[in-house]
């Protein structure tokens, strides 16, 4: 191996940038040439390639997003998109590609391996939603901006007698939304894997002031809920005499993306891609590198893409515990 590309692709996560510059230096490290490719497949496809020293990914590491670009590619999802992207390693000379990302673009990492591409994924997404990683690069921050919010907002909603809703990110996937809420000290959590009547919600709510006293009652609601906060407001406006209390609703959407990358998430990304590099040297290919029981994993890109990644459900129950 002599040429390396690196590639960030899906929805950015803090972390990144710091995942590209440990794939650079431990690439330099191995005596090979490292290639950056512009906003994920699509550059891929459209030959956006850069050689990378190690002054390109110099003050990065502090930085959100991620310097390369990212995109949502459709072309790829095709097999002339596919075609075109292995041609462009080809002609370019690459024999390794790190794919940094989640769930879809590691089934696009997993779609060249099968086509015989060397290629290995790095796990990243704040969804934490990929098979493969305990935890992925992002989450860490994305979870810290979430508890900033809650932590702001249970102070205003403790001077009125309101009920808060906070939305959070995560795709179909309530883990951002039920770590917030054990973190956060919510009243309650409202995720797809556990989905809540908007009737026991409102009983919820109403339990925390009259019978437990409470201040305040926030509650954490994971956008891919069947009742997300959008929904949750709509059905309390029509009918406002089953909550009782005035909702307010705050929808964090992509603020969580956008922070700063924490110490946790640096070191993780920073460890897992340079681990990425030592797995392509050793000749083994097709895998993606995350972290499974607190060490760095290879998992085959076969099973993340054909498994899915669950929640311990165990922790709802803490959830509500905590809640009294
Ligand atoms: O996968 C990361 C994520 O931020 C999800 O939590 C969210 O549902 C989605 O991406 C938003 O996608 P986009 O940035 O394309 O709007």
């Amino acid at each position: 191996m002599k040429r390396i590309a690196v590639l960030t692709s899906g929805g950015d996560a803090p972390g990144m940038n710091a995942a590209i510059r440990a794939v650079v230096r431990a690439g330099l490290d191995q005596g090979w040439e490292v290639y950056g490719v512009r906003s994920g497949y699509a550059g891929l496809i459209g030959g956006e390639l850069a050689r990378l020293q190690a002054r390109d990914v110099g003050g990065i590491i502090q930085q959100a997003g991620t310097f390369l670009g990212s995109a949502r590619c459709l072309e790829f999802r095709t097999d002339e998109g596919k075609e075109m992207a292995l041609n462009v390693l080809s002609q370019a000379g690459i024999d390794g590609l790190v794919v940094i990302g989640g769930n879809g673009s590691q089934t696009g990492a997993h779609a060249l391996s099968v086509r015989g591409f060397p290629v290995v994924g790095v796990a990243s997404t704040i969804d934490n939603d990929l098979y493969g990683s305990e935890i992925t690069i992002g989450v860490d921050t994305a979870l810290n901006i979430a508890l900033e919010a809650i932590d702001r907002l249970k102070a205003t909603a403790s001077s009125h007698r309101r009920a808060f809703l906070v939305e959070v990110m995560g795709r179909d996937c309530g883990y951002l939304a039920l770590m917030a809420g054990i973190a956060g000290g919510a009243e309650a959590v409202v995720i797809p894997e556990r989905e809540l009547d908007p009737d026991e919600l409102a009983e919820e709510i109403r339990s925390c002031y009259y019978h437990r006293k409470k201040l305040h009652a926030l509650v954490v609601v994971a956008e891919g809920a069947t009742y997300d906060a959008e929904r949750l407001v709509r059905h309390f406006k029509e009918n406002r005499e089953r909550l009782g209390f005035e909702l307010r609703a705050t929808i964090l959407g992509h603020v969580q993306r956008g922070g700063t990358p924490g110490a946790f998430d640096r070191l993780l990304a920073t460890r897992l891609g340079a681990a990425a590099v030592r797995t392509l040297a050793s000749g083994e290919h097709g895998v993606l590198i995350g972290l499974v029981r607190g060490e760095i994993a290879a998992t085959p890109l076969a099973d993340v893409v054909t498994n899915r990644k669950v929640i311990d459900l165990d922790l709802f129950e803490l959830a509500r515990v905590m809640a009294q």
